[in-house]
């Protein structure tokens, strides 16, 4: 009895401990946090554990552990309807709204779901009943692009899928397919959908072949550039779950198909020396030292070592392309974007890309809401729909459709 009892205190203990993390005082429900954590954790670290042994690529393993939650997520918005096809070779599954009215045309978005180009279900739990319910709240149709993913492919595959998938949707031919009005069709995406989703609006924008544009964009929490590794955000928040400095840096490694190991350089900025004269007409961009008010800035620096790794640039050429990193792109091109809302959370590693990106968007003469939670943090919106369901993720959720019933 005595043995079973110091068996159970000992196990609890450590669990405690492995669930148990310090989170900072403002966050949403931190225990719901933690909870999710240990389990995205888990799945992380078995990842790791059958890529070392050479089982399996550990985002594979990670992405099972994701189709097996969103599997018991229970679908919601039963009415509306799915059809599951192909935009130009690129799958897509399109909701349709119920009711529809002869003659009537539509209202609709363009989705792109995030999981740092590499995981997440979008046929399945949290993605699939985001989009219904865009569906039904917004009474629009809703086009879900599930593009190819790393480790199968890496850039500029899912860019182009994406580019691909909303061209089609664009044409005049298939706007009068689905009865969509071709002046309310905005894209919309979060994390890595939210980076596809402002490049797939440069290119729109900018091409002049392409008569149907985009009215609207909204990025939630956004991934936009990874050239610096220590924004005041990254400096801040590089131990809030569940997006921690270092996994952010390992999905940018794998979506540029390039070698694991310089994540090493890449956290120390090393890519970003003041010796590598590649960057310098970029460093303006993501200055974030004029770019964020000083309330963000806190008392965090720059970090950028005078010699860095020479090579990593040459190397791995798509640090600077604006097709990855949308942040990059120059103001010609940020003039031709859709209005946008822009989601933050001050939690979130990624919150600074998405300010930044808000700032020269408005100074490209870009109207911009950036809608920023001080309880925020970095996938909220994609764990709204489960179990979990934290609040700040639902009301999220409601500001940005709210967004869209009133803009689009
Ligand atoms: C527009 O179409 C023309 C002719 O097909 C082509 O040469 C041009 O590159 C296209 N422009 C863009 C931006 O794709
Ligand atoms: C960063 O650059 C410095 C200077 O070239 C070099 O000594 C150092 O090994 C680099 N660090 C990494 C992790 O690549």
């Amino acid at each position: 009895m005595m043995k079973l009892l110091c068996g159970i205190t000992l196990l609890t203990i450590a669990v405690a401990h492995y669930v148990y993390i310090p989170l900072p005082e403002q966050i949403s429900e931190p225990w719901k946090l933690m909870l999710l954590d240990a389990t995205f954790r888990g799945a992380v670290w078995m990842g790791d554990v059958a890529h070392w042994m050479g089982l399996s690529h550990s985002v594979r393993v990670i992405n099972s552990a994701i189709i097996g939650f969103e599997s018991l997520v229970p679908i919601t918005n039963n009415e509306i309807r799915v059809e599951d096809t192909l935009f130009d070779g690129v799958s897509v599954r399109v909701y349709h709204p119920n009711g529809k009215k002869e003659g009537e045309l539509r209202r609709a978005v363009v989705f792109i779901h995030g999981g740092g180009w590499a995981l997440g279900a979008p046929k399945l739990g949290s993605y699939d009943s985001l989009c219904r319910q865009m569906a039904a709240d917004l009474d629009a149709v809703v086009v879900n692009v599930d593009y190819r993913m790393a480790p199968d492919v890496h850039f500029p595959v899912p860019y182009d899928d994406c580019v691909k998938a909303a061209k089609h949707f664009l044409s005049v031919e298939t706007l009068e397919k689905y009865s969509v009005d071709p002046e309310r069709v905005a894209v919309c995406g979060d994390s890595a959908g939210g980076n596809l989703a402002a490049a797939v609006a440069q290119r729109i924008g900018i091409d002049d072949n392409i008569s149907v544009k985009f009215k609207l964009q909204v990025l939630i929490y956004p991934v936009l550039q990874a050239l610096d590794f220590n924004t005041a955000s990254y400096q801040q928040n590089q131990n809030v779950p569940i997006l921690y400095r270092k996994l952010m840096a390992r999905f940018w490694l794998e979506y540029l198909g390039a070698d694991p190991d310089l994540i090493h350089s890449l956290l120390m900025n090393n890519h970003t020396a003041l010796d590598q004269s590649l960057v310098s007409s970029t460093r303006a961009k993501l200055d974030w030292t004029t770019l964020l008010s000083k309330r963000m800035i806190k008392h965090f620096k720059p970090v950028v070592p005078v010699t860095g790794s020479p090579n990593l640039l040459k190397e791995v050429p798509a640090f600077l392309d604006a097709r990855a990193a949308p942040l990059l792109a120059d103001e010609d091109v940020l003039r031709m974007v859709p209005r946008a809302f822009i989601l933050t959370g001050e939690h979130d590693v990624l919150r600074d890309d998405g300010i930044m990106y808000a700032r020269r968007l408005e100074q490209a003469g870009v109207s911009v809401t950036n809608d920023h939670f001080e309880d925020g943090f970095h996938g909220c919106v994609s764990v709204a729909f489960w179990p979990l369901h934290f609040s700040v993720g639902i009301r999220a959720v409601q500001n940005y459709i709210a967004w869209l019933q009133e803009n689009l």
